[in-house]
């Protein structure tokens, strides 16, 4: 499985990445507000550092100007994937870019249905918004498990990219149900090192360590 970052945030990019634990990078409007960064610029950046796919979404709402956008954006990098959301002018700007060539990532997805179109549209990604589903009392793991067996079904090559991720089981469970790809922000991805009896464990071997006596270096 794929680890994308959520972040637009340079520096904890370049940690994870540090570790090999980057295989892309996904962005939105909400993510560039928070780094208080230009759009253009930190893309650049995050491309110039990581290999993999980077989202980079556009603000338009009408197709003709999101297919400018994205010509726009793809223009940054060639590992740019232009991020479009899940609207019917996403869909053509989604069709027209793939046709271009560009990688499409299909966001704001909550429905099989949705996810069918944007296959259909060419779109490189499917982004399933998890967390959200979640806050609504509805169940967003039984949705990529859906997309999972829709897109089995009929051997549709677009990757499920599993979004809106809050939690070290929402990962967990994405892996064990198949996603291509998770986007999680840092601090979730940091947290799969935890457990409780790993602290536990290491605790009680270095206070035995302490009682040898010994050192190894
Ligand atoms: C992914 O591409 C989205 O930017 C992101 O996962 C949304 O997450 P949120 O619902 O926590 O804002």
């Amino acid at each position: 499985m794929k680890f994308f970052v959520d972040t637009a945030d340079i520096d904890a990019i370049r940690e994870l990445h540090e570790l090999g634990m980057v295989d892309g990078v996904t962005t939105n409007p909400s993510l560039i507000l928070k780094s208080g960064r230009d759009i253009l610029e930190v893309t650049k950046e995050i491309c110039d550092l990581v290999e993999g796919p980077v989202s980079g979404q556009v603000v338009a709402t009408e197709a003709d100007d999101m297919i400018a956008e994205g010509r726009k954006l793809a223009q940054i990098a060639d590992n740019i994937a232009v991020k479009v959301p899940l609207t019917w002018d996403g869909l053509k700007a989604c069709k027209t870019l793939s046709g271009e060539g560009n990688m499409v990532n299909v966001t704001l997805c909550f429905s099989v249905n949705q996810a069918l179109l944007a296959a259909k549209a060419g779109a490189t990604f499917i982004s399933p918004f998890i967390g959200r589903l979640d806050d609504i009392n509805l169940d967003g793991m039984e949705l990529i498990g859906d997309i999972r067996n829709v897109y089995d079904n009929y051997g549709y090559e677009t990757q499920i990219l599993a979004a809106s991720i809050r939690s070290v089981n929402h990962i967990a469970d994405s892996a064990r149900i198949g996603a291509d790809v998770i986007t999680a922000p840092p601090n979730v991805i940091k947290a799969m090192v935890k457990h409780p009896l790993t602290d536990k464990g290491l605790e009680a071997f270095l206070s035995d360590w302490a009682k040898t006596g010994q050192k190894i270096l």
